[in-house]
């Protein structure tokens, strides 16, 4: 089944769930399906840059994540950096736009720079935006960007009155860039978890049960063809 070329999502965004799940059933440790995922997120990513998808935002590691144990941590960090160390390498031959939203300050400075260093080597690129959420926590976005509204207002720089959806927006991590239209999570789970707890006000959800490592490019297809059956309103009638 084809999915309709005029009625596109502009940005889906991915819950990347089932990694440990995927692994233990094939009697292999959590970061064996961690390193899986890296490699199907890296497959979807360029299949929806082909398809010619706007913006893509995946949860690669939760404010809650760091409750894990430190060696699943360290797995998970060290395959981030090395990550964005290959798009940095491969910035000019494919044309994708890195971004990472969450809250930087609490990770190493070697992945600092890595997230710096390619979301500079990326900017300019036209493909799809890809925004990667790593340390990222709905809640925690909304009280940063509350602390940041307010600062604001004692400085004198912005009335109370100022104060709107708007303005809220463009104080996430997100500013500038469109909501999710559709929320894919994958394994079963039926919940949000936090992701984008203010952009997903309106966004279609779609569960698929399926672990994220089995998540194919005819998986993405079909997520667009079961967000074309869905009747956005918005609120409206
Ligand atoms: C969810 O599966 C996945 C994560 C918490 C991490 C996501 C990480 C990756 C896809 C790999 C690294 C990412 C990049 C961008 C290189 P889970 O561990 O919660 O699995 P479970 O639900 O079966 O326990």
């Amino acid at each position: 089944m084809e999915y309709n070329k005029q009625n596109m999502p502009k940005h889906i965004a991915i819950i990347m769930d089932g990694n440990r799940r995927w692994a233990k059933a094939k009697g292999k440790p959590a970061s064996f399906g961690h390193k899986e995922g890296a490699k199907t997120l890296e497959k979807i990513v360029r299949y929806a840059n082909k398809i010619g998808l706007e913006y893509i935002t995946v949860y690669a590691f939760s404010t809650e994540n760091w409750k894990r144990a430190e060696e699943e941590v360290n797995t998970i960090m060290v395959l981030l950096q090395n990550y964005l160390d290959d798009y940095s390498k491969r910035a000019d031959s494919e044309n994708i736009k890195v971004r990472i939203i969450g809250d930087r300050t609490a990770l190493s400075k070697g992945m600092q720079k890595s997230m710096e260093n390619c979301m500079e080597r990326t900017k300019n690129n036209t493909g799809v935006n890809f925004n990667i959420a790593i340390n990222y926590g709905g809640r925690d976005e909304l009280v940063k960007a509350t602390k940041s509204i307010a600062e604001k207002v004692k400085e004198g720089k912005l009335q109370i009155q100022d104060i709107d959806e708007d303005l809220i927006s463009n104080n996430l991590y997100t500013a500038n860039q469109p909501d999710p239209d559709l929320i894919v999570r994958t394994s079963g789970e039926l919940r949000l978890s936090g992701f984008l707890t203010w952009q997903s006000v309106y966004s279609e959800l779609l569960f698929i049960d399926k672990y994220w490592p089995d998540f194919t490019e005819e998986d993405l297809d079909y997520s667009i063809i079961e967000y074309q059956k869905r009747k956005r309103k918005f609120g409206a009638n």
